[in-house]
């Protein structure tokens, strides 16, 4: 269950007796995420439920709008069955292309607040076209996530390519801040940390950019 303290700028997410409290600006409590890249669409019902871990408690305002390249009609046909399927908008084509990216745009009403998760074609050059086209989409103290920044440093491991050192989307990320200084490599504080971890052990490195 979700609960919205607009005084104090806190979500509390209850699960169970367990209750926690997050930003309210934070990425966790956005309330639109466009996620290009969903060809299985496993995240698109997931990042619908992913903060609560309920299903009957969507997150509360929420829509997701996700750019596929390709909508298999068994994915569509689970999406559109979900029980939250109504907060999932299915969006066909590269998520690249103009029309896709005028699409999502269209679906973004005044005031809401706009995070970006990128996991489609990880090359850096789509990467970075795809950072130039949504970028502009994200609200300020938001974020666009580049995923599986990882990549980088995959080079040599089994199914690896050979020119993953460079073709991969945290050297996208990193060009990209380099051209946008309303742009800022910024990843979340640990909502709590209670190990001796200081640093993420992530397949996202580099991938948190904040618009300021
Ligand atoms: C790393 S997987 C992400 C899977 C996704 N997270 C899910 O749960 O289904 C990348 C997916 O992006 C899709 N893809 C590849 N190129 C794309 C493009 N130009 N535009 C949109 N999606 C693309 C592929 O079909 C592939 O399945």
């Amino acid at each position: 269950m979700l609960k919205i303290d607009l005084e104090k700028g806190l979500v509390a997410i209850q699960t169970g007796d367990a209750e926690r409290t997050i930003p309210i600006g934070s990425p966790e409590a956005f309330e639109l995420i466009s996620r290009p890249g969903c060809a299985a669409a496993g995240t698109a019902s997931m990042s619908q439920l992913q903060l609560d871990g309920a299903p009957h408690h969507p997150v509360a305002g929420r829509r997701d709008a996700h750019p596929y390249i390709e909508i298999r009609p068994h994915n569509r046909a689970a999406i559109e069955a979900h029980e939250v399927s109504d907060l999932i908008s299915l969006v066909e084509g590269s998520s690249t292309a103009p029309e896709v990216v005028e699409q999502v745009r269209s679906m973004i009403c005044p005031g809401e607040r706009v995070m970006v998760i990128l996991d489609s074609n990880h090359s850096r050059d789509h990467v970075r076209s795809e950072l130039e086209a949504y970028g502009p989409l994200v609200s300020e103290g938001s974020y666009i996530v580049a995923t599986d920044g990882i990549m980088g440093d995959l080079v040599n491991a089994p199914r690896s390519q050979p020119d993953w050192g460079w073709n991969n989307p945290r050297v996208a990320a990193e060009e990209f801040l380099g051209a946008h200084p309303e742009f800022e490599d910024a990843p979340p504080v640990f909502p709590f940390n209670e190990g001796a971890l200081n640093h993420r052990v992530t397949y996202w490195p580099g991938a948190w950019l904040r618009r300021k």
